[in-house]
Protein backbone atom coordinates (compact mmCIF):
# COMPACT_ATOMS: atom_id res chain seq x y z
CA UNK A 1 0.00 0.00 0.00
CA UNK A 2 1.27 3.57 -0.62
CA UNK A 3 3.01 6.20 1.78
CA UNK A 4 -0.27 7.04 3.58
CA UNK A 5 -0.22 10.31 6.50
CA UNK A 6 -2.09 12.72 7.71
CA UNK A 7 -0.96 16.83 7.68
CA UNK A 8 -2.47 19.32 9.83
CA UNK A 9 -4.03 20.67 11.80
CA UNK A 10 -4.67 23.74 9.31
CA UNK A 11 -6.95 26.99 11.12
CA UNK A 12 -8.43 26.81 7.71
CA UNK A 13 -8.73 24.57 4.92
CA UNK A 14 -9.98 26.41 1.89
CA UNK A 15 -10.97 23.11 -0.14
CA UNK A 16 -11.86 24.67 -3.70
CA UNK A 17 -14.27 22.16 -4.18
CA UNK A 18 -18.31 22.09 -4.75
CA UNK A 19 -18.06 25.02 -7.47
CA UNK A 20 -19.41 25.33 -10.97
CA UNK A 21 -16.50 26.02 -13.67
CA UNK A 22 -18.30 28.88 -15.22
CA UNK A 23 -19.99 31.78 -14.29
CA UNK A 24 -19.49 34.65 -10.86
CA UNK A 25 -18.73 33.03 -7.69
CA UNK A 26 -19.19 34.52 -4.22
CA UNK A 27 -17.11 34.19 -1.40
CA UNK A 28 -19.73 32.33 0.69
CA UNK A 29 -19.92 29.65 -1.38
CA UNK A 30 -16.28 28.71 -0.41
CA UNK A 31 -16.30 25.72 1.53
CA UNK A 32 -13.99 26.35 4.44
CA UNK A 33 -12.94 23.49 7.11
CA UNK A 34 -11.54 24.86 9.97
CA UNK A 35 -9.32 22.85 12.21
CA UNK A 36 -8.38 20.73 8.81
CA UNK A 37 -6.41 17.85 8.70
CA UNK A 38 -6.16 16.07 5.42
CA UNK A 39 -5.19 12.60 4.64
CA UNK A 40 -2.75 11.74 1.45
CA UNK A 41 -1.75 7.90 0.43
CA UNK A 42 0.92 8.05 -2.26
CA UNK A 43 0.51 11.26 -4.23
CA UNK A 44 -3.37 11.96 -4.04
CA UNK A 45 -5.55 12.91 -1.30
CA UNK A 46 -7.72 10.26 0.45
CA UNK A 47 -9.64 12.13 2.91
CA UNK A 48 -10.52 15.46 4.58
CA UNK A 49 -11.92 16.86 7.83
CA UNK A 50 -11.42 16.94 11.15
CA UNK A 51 -8.55 17.10 12.28
CA UNK A 52 -8.85 15.58 15.81
CA UNK A 53 -11.22 12.85 14.75
CA UNK A 54 -8.76 12.35 11.78
CA UNK A 55 -5.75 12.23 14.84
CA UNK A 56 -8.12 8.90 15.76
CA UNK A 57 -8.37 6.93 12.83
CA UNK A 58 -4.55 7.36 12.00
CA UNK A 59 -3.56 6.31 15.24
CA UNK A 60 -5.92 3.07 14.94
CA UNK A 61 -4.18 2.99 11.05
CA UNK A 62 -1.34 3.58 12.89
CA UNK A 63 -0.04 5.84 10.43
CA UNK A 64 1.79 9.28 10.49
CA UNK A 65 1.07 12.27 11.17
CA UNK A 66 2.92 15.32 9.62
CA UNK A 67 2.06 17.83 12.21
CA UNK A 68 1.94 21.66 11.66
CA UNK A 69 3.11 23.83 13.88
CA UNK A 70 0.93 27.43 13.34
CA UNK A 71 -1.78 28.15 12.06
CA UNK A 72 -1.99 28.16 8.67
CA UNK A 73 -4.82 28.57 5.65
CA UNK A 74 -4.56 25.58 3.12
CA UNK A 75 -5.44 25.31 -0.31
CA UNK A 76 -4.40 23.92 -3.31
CA UNK A 77 -1.32 24.61 -5.50
CA UNK A 78 -1.73 27.33 -7.91
CA UNK A 79 -1.29 26.21 -11.53
CA UNK A 80 -0.55 28.92 -14.26
CA UNK A 81 -1.76 27.38 -17.44
CA UNK A 82 -0.14 29.71 -19.75
CA UNK A 83 4.02 30.97 -19.21
CA UNK A 84 7.04 31.05 -21.56
CA UNK A 85 9.83 30.55 -19.01
CA UNK A 86 12.33 28.25 -21.01
CA UNK A 87 14.31 31.18 -23.06
CA UNK A 88 17.52 32.31 -23.03
CA UNK A 89 19.15 36.39 -22.97
CA UNK A 90 17.23 39.60 -21.32
CA UNK A 91 14.71 42.02 -23.08
CA UNK A 92 15.21 45.01 -20.84
CA UNK A 93 16.48 46.59 -24.09
CA UNK A 94 13.16 46.80 -25.04
CA UNK A 95 11.51 47.63 -22.11
CA UNK A 96 13.25 51.05 -21.65
CA UNK A 97 12.06 51.57 -25.19
CA UNK A 98 8.40 50.91 -24.43
CA UNK A 99 8.91 53.27 -21.56
CA UNK A 100 10.08 56.08 -24.28
CA UNK A 101 7.02 55.39 -25.72
CA UNK A 102 8.14 52.99 -28.56
CA UNK A 103 5.23 50.75 -29.97
CA UNK A 104 5.01 46.72 -30.22
CA UNK A 105 6.47 47.29 -34.57
CA UNK A 106 8.76 49.87 -33.70
CA UNK A 107 10.88 47.50 -31.48
CA UNK A 108 10.66 45.14 -33.13
CA UNK A 109 12.12 46.83 -36.15
CA UNK A 110 14.79 47.68 -34.51
CA UNK A 111 15.82 44.34 -34.06
CA UNK A 112 14.16 43.26 -30.28
CA UNK A 113 10.92 41.99 -30.08
CA UNK A 114 10.21 38.19 -30.01
CA UNK A 115 13.09 37.55 -32.41
CA UNK A 116 15.45 38.89 -30.34
CA UNK A 117 14.86 36.19 -27.79
CA UNK A 118 14.89 33.59 -30.62
CA UNK A 119 17.97 34.55 -31.68
CA UNK A 120 19.72 33.78 -27.88
CA UNK A 121 17.21 30.62 -27.59
CA UNK A 122 18.85 29.25 -30.36
CA UNK A 123 22.80 30.14 -29.18
CA UNK A 124 21.98 28.75 -25.73
CA UNK A 125 22.96 25.14 -25.35
CA UNK A 126 20.29 22.58 -23.75
CA UNK A 127 22.24 22.70 -21.17
CA UNK A 128 21.69 26.62 -20.59
CA UNK A 129 18.46 26.52 -21.60
CA UNK A 130 17.58 23.71 -18.95
CA UNK A 131 19.59 25.47 -15.88
CA UNK A 132 17.47 29.12 -16.32
CA UNK A 133 14.25 26.95 -16.73
CA UNK A 134 15.14 24.95 -13.55
CA UNK A 135 15.86 28.54 -11.78
CA UNK A 136 12.30 29.94 -12.91
CA UNK A 137 9.80 26.77 -11.91
CA UNK A 138 11.96 26.57 -8.78
CA UNK A 139 11.35 30.29 -7.53
CA UNK A 140 7.66 29.76 -8.97
CA UNK A 141 7.24 27.07 -6.48
CA UNK A 142 8.27 28.68 -3.80
CA UNK A 143 5.84 30.95 -4.75
CA UNK A 144 3.34 28.54 -4.33
CA UNK A 145 2.72 27.57 -8.12
CA UNK A 146 2.78 23.79 -8.30
CA UNK A 147 2.49 23.25 -11.82
CA UNK A 148 3.73 25.23 -14.66
CA UNK A 149 2.41 25.46 -18.33
CA UNK A 150 5.77 26.21 -20.16
CA UNK A 151 5.45 26.82 -24.01
CA UNK A 152 7.97 26.39 -26.70
CA UNK A 153 8.08 29.05 -29.38
CA UNK A 154 11.54 30.56 -29.51
CA UNK A 155 13.52 28.10 -31.74
CA UNK A 156 11.40 28.41 -34.66
CA UNK A 157 13.22 26.01 -36.49
CA UNK A 158 12.45 21.70 -36.28
CA UNK A 159 16.06 21.25 -34.37
CA UNK A 160 15.34 24.26 -32.07
CA UNK A 161 11.95 23.85 -31.00
CA UNK A 162 12.55 20.20 -30.27
CA UNK A 163 15.46 21.26 -27.99
CA UNK A 164 13.21 23.96 -26.41
CA UNK A 165 10.68 20.85 -26.03
CA UNK A 166 13.32 18.58 -24.64
CA UNK A 167 14.76 20.92 -22.26
CA UNK A 168 10.86 21.09 -20.67
CA UNK A 169 10.89 17.58 -20.72
CA UNK A 170 14.38 17.00 -18.88
CA UNK A 171 13.26 19.74 -15.81
CA UNK A 172 10.11 18.38 -15.50
CA UNK A 173 11.87 14.89 -15.20
CA UNK A 174 13.45 16.70 -11.79
CA UNK A 175 11.64 19.99 -11.20
CA UNK A 176 9.54 19.31 -7.94
CA UNK A 177 6.52 21.17 -10.45
CA UNK A 178 4.74 19.80 -12.63
CA UNK A 179 5.71 21.00 -16.20
CA UNK A 180 3.13 20.98 -19.12
CA UNK A 181 4.96 21.73 -22.26
CA UNK A 182 3.41 23.32 -25.11
CA UNK A 183 4.41 23.43 -28.74
CA UNK A 184 4.15 27.23 -29.90
CA UNK A 185 6.23 26.20 -32.95
CA UNK A 186 3.64 29.12 -34.51
CA UNK A 187 4.30 32.09 -32.51
CA UNK A 188 5.74 34.30 -35.90
CA UNK A 189 7.23 33.27 -38.90
CA UNK A 190 11.11 33.71 -38.18
CA UNK A 191 13.26 36.07 -39.89
CA UNK A 192 15.09 33.68 -41.82
CA UNK A 193 12.45 31.70 -43.38
CA UNK A 194 12.29 33.29 -46.52
CA UNK A 195 8.80 31.93 -47.34
CA UNK A 196 5.34 32.81 -46.63
CA UNK A 197 3.55 32.30 -43.62
CA UNK A 198 1.38 29.73 -44.53
CA UNK A 199 4.74 27.69 -46.04
CA UNK A 200 6.37 28.37 -42.42
CA UNK A 201 3.27 26.62 -41.17
CA UNK A 202 3.19 23.84 -43.39
CA UNK A 203 6.41 23.08 -42.29
CA UNK A 204 5.62 22.87 -38.86
CA UNK A 205 3.04 20.95 -39.51
CA UNK A 206 4.82 18.14 -41.58
CA UNK A 207 7.67 17.92 -40.17
CA UNK A 208 8.07 19.45 -36.37
CA UNK A 209 4.33 18.16 -35.11
CA UNK A 210 5.19 14.34 -36.10
CA UNK A 211 8.16 14.29 -34.06
CA UNK A 212 6.74 16.13 -31.37
CA UNK A 213 3.92 13.45 -31.29
CA UNK A 214 6.35 10.48 -31.83
CA UNK A 215 8.70 11.74 -28.90
CA UNK A 216 6.21 12.57 -26.89
CA UNK A 217 7.29 16.19 -26.33
CA UNK A 218 4.01 17.73 -25.89
CA UNK A 219 0.25 17.16 -26.30
CA UNK A 220 -0.76 21.04 -26.64
CA UNK A 221 -0.68 23.14 -29.69
CA UNK A 222 -0.91 26.81 -29.24
CA UNK A 223 -0.72 29.62 -31.86
CA UNK A 224 0.02 33.31 -31.35
CA UNK A 225 -3.20 34.86 -33.86
CA UNK A 226 -2.45 38.44 -34.37
CA UNK A 227 -1.77 41.43 -37.21
CA UNK A 228 2.10 40.60 -36.01
CA UNK A 229 1.97 36.79 -36.48
CA UNK A 230 -0.60 34.89 -38.12
CA UNK A 231 -3.75 35.77 -39.39
CA UNK A 232 -7.50 33.80 -38.01
CA UNK A 233 -7.33 32.01 -41.74
CA UNK A 234 -3.59 31.40 -41.53
CA UNK A 235 -4.33 30.27 -37.93
CA UNK A 236 -7.56 28.29 -38.71
CA UNK A 237 -6.14 25.95 -40.66
CA UNK A 238 -3.22 25.00 -39.01
CA UNK A 239 -4.91 24.51 -35.63
CA UNK A 240 -7.52 22.18 -37.28
CA UNK A 241 -4.79 19.96 -39.14
CA UNK A 242 -2.95 20.11 -35.49
CA UNK A 243 -6.06 18.89 -33.68
CA UNK A 244 -6.92 16.21 -36.39
CA UNK A 245 -3.03 15.03 -35.36
CA UNK A 246 -4.98 13.98 -31.94
CA UNK A 247 -3.07 17.78 -30.00
CA UNK A 248 -5.32 19.83 -27.55
CA UNK A 249 -5.79 23.26 -28.70
CA UNK A 250 -5.02 26.51 -27.05
CA UNK A 251 -4.55 29.94 -28.30
CA UNK A 252 -3.24 33.47 -28.14
CA UNK A 253 -5.96 35.42 -29.08
CA UNK A 254 -7.27 38.93 -29.04
CA UNK A 255 -3.92 40.44 -27.68
CA UNK A 256 -4.01 43.53 -30.46
CA UNK A 257 -6.44 42.46 -32.99
CA UNK A 258 -9.64 40.51 -32.97
CA UNK A 259 -11.55 37.87 -34.20
CA UNK A 260 -8.81 34.94 -32.59
CA UNK A 261 -10.88 33.62 -29.86
CA UNK A 262 -14.24 32.93 -32.56
CA UNK A 263 -11.72 31.03 -34.41
CA UNK A 264 -10.35 29.27 -31.12
CA UNK A 265 -13.79 28.57 -30.53
CA UNK A 266 -15.16 27.10 -33.78
CA UNK A 267 -12.12 25.05 -33.87
CA UNK A 268 -12.73 23.72 -30.17
CA UNK A 269 -9.60 24.75 -28.65
CA UNK A 270 -9.00 24.13 -24.73
CA UNK A 271 -8.57 27.76 -24.16
CA UNK A 272 -8.11 31.05 -25.63
CA UNK A 273 -6.18 33.60 -23.72
CA UNK A 274 -5.04 37.16 -23.63
CA UNK A 275 -8.33 38.65 -24.78
CA UNK A 276 -7.39 41.97 -23.94
CA UNK A 277 -9.34 43.89 -26.92
CA UNK A 278 -12.48 41.25 -26.54
CA UNK A 279 -15.66 42.63 -26.94
CA UNK A 280 -19.48 41.28 -26.05
CA UNK A 281 -19.79 39.22 -29.18
CA UNK A 282 -16.37 37.52 -28.33
CA UNK A 283 -17.76 37.01 -25.00
CA UNK A 284 -21.10 35.68 -26.12
CA UNK A 285 -19.15 33.48 -28.36
CA UNK A 286 -17.19 32.20 -25.43
CA UNK A 287 -20.31 31.21 -23.00
CA UNK A 288 -21.50 29.40 -25.50
CA UNK A 289 -18.63 26.71 -26.01
CA UNK A 290 -16.41 24.61 -23.90
CA UNK A 291 -13.58 27.51 -24.49
CA UNK A 292 -11.97 28.58 -21.28
CA UNK A 293 -10.88 32.59 -21.28
CA UNK A 294 -7.63 32.63 -20.26
CA UNK A 295 -6.49 36.20 -18.74
CA UNK A 296 -2.88 37.15 -18.43
CA UNK A 297 -2.29 40.42 -16.02
CA UNK A 298 1.27 39.97 -15.95
CA UNK A 299 1.52 40.86 -20.08
CA UNK A 300 -0.90 44.03 -19.15
CA UNK A 301 1.66 45.25 -16.41
CA UNK A 302 4.61 44.86 -18.89
CA UNK A 303 3.32 46.46 -21.83
CA UNK A 304 1.25 49.17 -19.98
CA UNK A 305 -2.14 47.59 -22.17
CA UNK A 306 -5.38 47.27 -20.60
CA UNK A 307 -6.77 44.16 -19.22
CA UNK A 308 -8.62 41.93 -20.66
CA UNK A 309 -12.30 41.95 -19.76
CA UNK A 310 -12.65 39.64 -16.58
CA UNK A 311 -15.74 41.35 -15.09
CA UNK A 312 -17.54 40.88 -18.05
CA UNK A 313 -16.25 37.06 -19.31
CA UNK A 314 -18.02 36.15 -15.96
CA UNK A 315 -21.24 38.01 -15.86
CA UNK A 316 -21.22 36.60 -19.55
CA UNK A 317 -21.20 33.27 -18.06
CA UNK A 318 -17.82 31.87 -18.95
CA UNK A 319 -15.02 31.03 -16.78
CA UNK A 320 -12.10 32.63 -15.92
CA UNK A 321 -8.64 31.97 -15.45
CA UNK A 322 -5.49 33.79 -14.29
CA UNK A 323 -2.28 32.61 -15.56
CA UNK A 324 1.00 34.66 -15.77
CA UNK A 325 2.23 34.47 -19.52
CA UNK A 326 6.13 35.32 -17.47
CA UNK A 327 8.43 35.65 -20.63
CA UNK A 328 11.11 37.65 -21.49
CA UNK A 329 9.00 40.55 -23.62
CA UNK A 330 5.38 41.06 -22.87
CA UNK A 331 5.47 39.85 -19.29
CA UNK A 332 8.79 39.61 -17.10
CA UNK A 333 7.64 39.57 -13.47
CA UNK A 334 6.61 36.49 -13.53
CA UNK A 335 4.63 36.94 -10.00
CA UNK A 336 1.33 35.01 -10.47
CA UNK A 337 -0.03 35.65 -7.29
CA UNK A 338 0.40 39.69 -7.39
CA UNK A 339 -1.07 40.00 -10.83
CA UNK A 340 -4.13 38.39 -10.05
CA UNK A 341 -4.84 40.41 -6.56
CA UNK A 342 -3.97 43.47 -9.25
CA UNK A 343 -6.11 42.18 -11.81
CA UNK A 344 -8.63 41.32 -9.04
CA UNK A 345 -9.02 44.74 -7.75
CA UNK A 346 -9.00 46.50 -11.24
CA UNK A 347 -11.72 44.56 -12.83
CA UNK A 348 -13.49 43.71 -9.10
CA UNK A 349 -13.47 39.89 -8.83
CA UNK A 350 -14.45 38.35 -5.47
CA UNK A 351 -11.87 36.37 -3.40
CA UNK A 352 -13.53 33.05 -4.38
CA UNK A 353 -13.26 34.15 -8.29
CA UNK A 354 -9.44 34.86 -8.40
CA UNK A 355 -8.94 31.87 -6.20
CA UNK A 356 -10.69 29.71 -8.55
CA UNK A 357 -8.83 31.27 -11.21
CA UNK A 358 -5.51 30.03 -9.83
CA UNK A 359 -6.71 26.64 -9.33
CA UNK A 360 -9.42 24.26 -10.04
CA UNK A 361 -10.45 26.47 -13.29
CA UNK A 362 -7.05 27.26 -14.13
CA UNK A 363 -6.65 23.02 -14.55
CA UNK A 364 -9.36 22.91 -16.84
CA UNK A 365 -7.33 25.20 -19.24
CA UNK A 366 -5.08 22.42 -18.98
CA UNK A 367 -7.17 19.69 -19.01
CA UNK A 368 -5.83 18.29 -16.47
CA UNK A 369 -8.47 16.36 -14.40
CA UNK A 370 -8.54 15.91 -10.38
CA UNK A 371 -6.22 18.83 -10.12
CA UNK A 372 -6.92 22.11 -8.28
CA UNK A 373 -9.03 20.87 -5.34
CA UNK A 374 -8.91 19.39 -1.91
CA UNK A 375 -10.61 16.49 -2.00
CA UNK A 376 -10.53 12.41 -2.16
CA UNK A 377 -9.21 11.37 -5.32
CA UNK A 378 -7.69 14.60 -6.14
CA UNK A 379 -3.67 14.69 -6.52
CA UNK A 380 -1.95 16.59 -3.22
CA UNK A 381 -0.49 19.93 -4.03
CA UNK A 382 -1.22 22.04 -0.98
CA UNK A 383 0.21 24.94 -0.24
CA UNK A 384 -0.51 26.87 3.20
CA UNK A 385 -0.09 30.70 4.18
CA UNK A 386 0.73 31.98 7.99
CA UNK A 387 -2.22 34.26 7.79
CA UNK A 388 -5.13 34.65 10.14
CA UNK A 389 -7.86 34.15 7.75
CA UNK A 390 -7.86 33.08 4.03
CA UNK A 391 -9.22 36.84 2.68
CA UNK A 392 -5.67 38.11 3.85
CA UNK A 393 -4.26 36.12 0.93
CA UNK A 394 -5.77 38.46 -1.54
CA UNK A 395 -5.50 41.44 0.94
CA UNK A 396 -1.86 41.15 1.26
CA UNK A 397 -1.86 41.51 -2.87
CA UNK A 398 0.69 38.54 -3.73
CA UNK A 399 3.56 40.10 -1.36
CA UNK A 400 2.77 37.38 1.27
CA UNK A 401 3.64 33.83 0.07
CA UNK A 402 3.16 30.53 1.20
CA UNK A 403 5.36 29.42 4.03
CA UNK A 404 4.60 25.25 3.61
CA UNK A 405 4.40 23.83 0.15
CA UNK A 406 3.48 20.19 -1.06
CA UNK A 407 3.84 18.55 -4.47
CA UNK A 408 1.68 15.20 -4.79
CA UNK A 409 2.11 15.18 -0.58
CA UNK A 410 5.66 15.80 -0.21
CA UNK A 411 6.32 18.56 1.76
CA UNK A 412 9.15 20.49 -0.33
CA UNK A 413 12.11 22.37 1.26
O1 LIG B 1 2.03 35.97 -24.74
N1 LIG B 1 1.89 37.52 -27.66
C1 LIG B 1 2.78 36.76 -28.01
N2 LIG B 1 3.62 36.10 -27.24
C2 LIG B 1 3.99 36.41 -25.91
C3 LIG B 1 5.09 37.37 -25.86
C4 LIG B 1 6.35 36.70 -26.02
C5 LIG B 1 7.50 37.63 -26.11
O2 LIG B 1 7.33 38.85 -26.24
O3 LIG B 1 8.62 37.11 -26.06
C6 LIG B 1 2.82 36.83 -25.05
O4 LIG B 1 2.68 37.99 -24.67
FE1 LIG C 1 1.91 34.14 -24.09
Amino acid sequence: MAHRKLIGPFAQLLTMDNLPLRGPLADAGLEIIRNAGIVTEGENIVETGDFESLTQTSSKGNYEVERMPENLVALPGFIDAHTHICWAGSRAEDYSKRLQGKTYSEIAASGGGIWDTVIKTRKASLEELTDQLVTRAARHLSDGVTTIEVKSGYGLTVKDEIKMLRAIKRVNQHAVADLIPTCLAAHIRPKDFSKTNSEYLKMIRDELLPRVAEENLSRRVDIYTDEHAFSIKESEGYLNEAKSMGFDITVHADQFTGGGTRMAVRVGAVSADHLEVSGEKDIKTLAGSNVIPVTLPGSSLGLGAPFAPARKLLDGGCSLVIASDWNPGSAPMGDLLIQACILGMYEKLTLAETLAALTFRAAAALNLKEWGIIKPGYKADIIAFNLADYKEIIYNQGKVKPVKIWKNASLTE
